[in-house]
Parts: C-alpha cells; sequence; structure tokens
C-alpha cells in the first residue's frame, strides 16, 4: 500500500519470517544510529499500460532522466554493500523495464529479500517461471475487484482476467503470491468476495488499507475516496475475514490512512528510503521533499541527509501543515529539495 516501514532491529528483519518482516518493519523506532536504511521502496520507471484513476505515482509516460541500466545496478551494488535486508521494487509497471531480471537477479544474488509490486498484466508461464527461479520473498499483484466490471473501472485499460491469471501463474510455479487491494467508491464493496477469491486462488497474503491521497488519487478524491461508513462497514469486514482465514492465508490491513502516518512518522521516521525512477530519494510518498540524488551522491550520504531531514524545521512545519491540510497532499509530487 506505499505505506513506508521500519523495523526495531536488523537482526530481527534478517533472521524472521516474511510475515514477522512486515509486522516488524511497521513499527517506529529510533534509527539515528542506523548506519544504513532497513528497507528500500525503488520506483523502478514511470511507464506504465494503464492509466488507474487512484495511481499515487501518476503513472504512464517514462520520465526523461530516469536512472539508466548501470546506474540501476550500481545503486544494486551500494544496497548490497550497505547490507540493506529488504527492498520492493515498483513503478509504474516494473514488467516495462527493460532491465527489470538484471535488477532482481543482481538484488537475489546478494541474498537481499525481494518483493515486486506489479499489476500482473505482462505475467505468463515463462515469467511466472522466471520469477519461480528468483526465489523472490514475493510477488505483489494488484487487484482492485472481485469482478472484471470492479476491477477495470478503477484500472483503466487493465484487464481483470490477465491478473487473476497471473496469480494462477505464479502460485502454479511456487512464487510467494500477494493481492493488493485498494479501496474506493467503485469497489470497497466487494471486499469480502475479493478475500474469498484471493484464498480460493491459493495466495501467501491479502494486503490492503485505506487509499493515499497523493497523485492522481489526490486529483481524483472526490470521485473514488470512500465515505466513512464505507470505510468503517470495510474494516467490520475485514476483521471477519481475518478471523475467517487465520490460520490458512494472511490478511493484513493497514488501520491508518495518510495524515495519521504522517502524524505518526513526525516523531518516528522510518528506517527506509523511496527512490523514484530518475534516483532522487524522497523523505516520504506523502510529502514533496527530495533528499539526494542516486546520479550524484552515495547511498550512504543519502541516509546520512535521509536522517537529518527530519530534524529541519522545513520538515516539520511543512508536515504539521498538511496534517491541518490535507488538500496539500495533492503537492506531494510536486518535489522540493532540501
Ligand atoms: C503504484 S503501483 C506500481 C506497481 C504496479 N503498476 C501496480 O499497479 O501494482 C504499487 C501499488 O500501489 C497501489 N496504489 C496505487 N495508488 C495508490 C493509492 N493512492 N493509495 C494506496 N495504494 C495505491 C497500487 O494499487 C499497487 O498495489
Ligand atoms: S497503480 Fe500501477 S498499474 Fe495503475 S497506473 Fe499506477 S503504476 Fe500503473
Amino acid at each position: 500500500m506505499g505505506i513506508v516501514a521500519e523495523e526495531k532491529k536488523l537482526s530481527r528483519l534478517t533472521n524472521a519470517g516474511p510475515d514477522d518482516q512486515l509486522r516488524a518493519i511497521l513499527q517506529g523506532s529510533d534509527f539515528q544510529d542506523y548506519k544504513s536504511p532497513l528497507f528500500i521502496a525503488w520506483q523502478l520507471n514511470s511507464a506504465c499500460n494503464l492509466g488507474c484513476l487512484h495511481c499515487c505515482e501518476e503513472a504512464g509516460h517514462s520520465m526523461p532522466d530516469e536512472m539508466t541500466k548501470e546506474q540501476a545496478l550500481d545503486f544494486c551494488r551500494q544496497i548490497a554493500d550497505l547490507d540493506v535486508p529488504y527492498m520492493a521494487i515498483s513503478g509504474g509497471e516494473p514488467l516495462l523495464c527493460p532491465h527489470v531480471f538484471d535488477v532482481c537477479e543482481f538484488i537475489r544474488d546478494k541474498n537481499i529479500s525481494l518483493k515486486i509490486e506489479t499489476n500482473g498484466e505482462f505475467i505468463d508461464e515463462d515469467v511466472a517461471r522466471r520469477f519461480a527461479g528468483l526465489r523472490m520473498r514475493s510477488v505483489q499483484i494488484s487487484l482492485d475487484g472481485a469482478t472484471p466490471q470492479t476491477h477495470e473501472k478503477l484500472r483503466l485499460r487493465g484487464d481483470w482476467a490477465k491478473a487473476v491469471a497471473a496469480c494462477k501463474s505464479l502460485i502454479k510455479h511456487g512464487v510467494n503470491t500477494e493481492i493488493v487491494f485498494v479501496p474506493t467508491q467503485f469497489n470497497i464493496h466487494e471486499i469480502g468476495e475479493i478475500i474469498d477469491l484471493a484464498y480460493s486462488l491459493g495466495v501467501y497474503g491479502f494486503y490492503t488499507g485505506k487509499t493515499m491521497r497523493i497523485g492522481r488519487a489526490a486529483q481524483n478524491w472526490d470521485v473514488i475516496c470512500p465515505s466513512e461508513e464505507e470505510y468503517a462497514k470495510f474494516f467490520e469486514v475485514l476483521q471477519e475475514k481475518t478471523a475467517q482465514y487465520e490460520g490458512k492465508m494472511k490478511v493484513y490491513y493497514y488501520p491508518y490512512d495518510v495524515i495519521e502516518e504522517l502524524k505518526y512518522r513526525l516523531e518516528y521516521p522510518s528506517a527506509s528510503l523511496l527512490v523514484v525512477p530518475n534516483g532522487k530519494v524522497k523523505l516520504i510518498g506523502p510529502l514533496p521533499f527530495i533528499c539526494g540524488d542516486m546520479k550524484k551522491q552515495s547511498l550512504s550520504q543519502i541516509w546520512e541527509n535521509y536522517k537529518n531531514a527530519w530534524k529541519k524545521s522545513e520538515v516539520i512545519e511543512f508536515t504539521k501543515k498538511v496534517i491541518a491540510e490535507p488538500k496539500l497532499l495533492a503537492e506531494s509530487n510536486n518535489w522540493i529539495e532540501i
């Protein structure tokens, strides 16, 4: 769900199983002594075959200055040198990036836990087999409806059948497969059915939470944002389904919205970095601040910038303004270098 996260002790993260890693990574901690981040979220590219109404990245076309394959692999080398234990690759649609497998293979050769987030539309039997060979932590497929109508209403140009077929191929080849569902006015009523569908497909985990009001979601907010009543019912169903599938399938939901997340992060920044396709490093998704540039600085320099940035009055004051006035979240992709 694009939620930036962290963990209390590096040893816990590296020794734990995938669920423990996620649970732990969402807890806050004092990260100022850490020599490196515990988690890197990397938007590998900006190109996308879909035009989702809720897209937090406003993805579609490539940025003119995206990192080259060499720059991307150099970034991976630095991630490995700093012993970062866990990363997630997203986009845009990462499977449209010509060097996505070079990057995944490099990361897995270094034994870094890796998740890839995709709309699933380019995963056929061959791609599923290739992912299986990589022994990744997981492949996460976005499925925003229990029916093609709802999924495709939100995911413009999307094909529900292809996303479902991707799950089946991945599961058939033994890939740890997860489904993510983003609730909006169009699909929130299908939450129970989609969890049942996820279970019938045999996925490892189902994840959801409140939609973030950033990117295209901020532009379309009045059309897509569920009401308080719809969210109340949604969380009720989630509670029931979590109990129903306990021990059979992981159902995880994050109950907080972006504003609640920002309040928490002001006090407990996460030990994680968010890298966008041109190598710039964001402080956190919902804020416009850029604290580094992988094309000009080393990862360890950027990590120090990141830690210092959270102490800057400019950041603290702006974050408080956003908390008071959530409409300002629409500024999150108008980057400000700090
Ligand atoms: C930005 S997409 C990139 C990967 C791929 N194109 C996909 O759709 O899965 C990564 C994840 O973020 C989710 N997402 C997009 N916009 C969101 C928003 N406004 N709030 C919460 N999650 C969002 C997507 O549904 C997807 O599961
Ligand atoms: S959510 Fe994913 S598939 Fe949809 S437009 Fe954004 S990047 Fe593309």
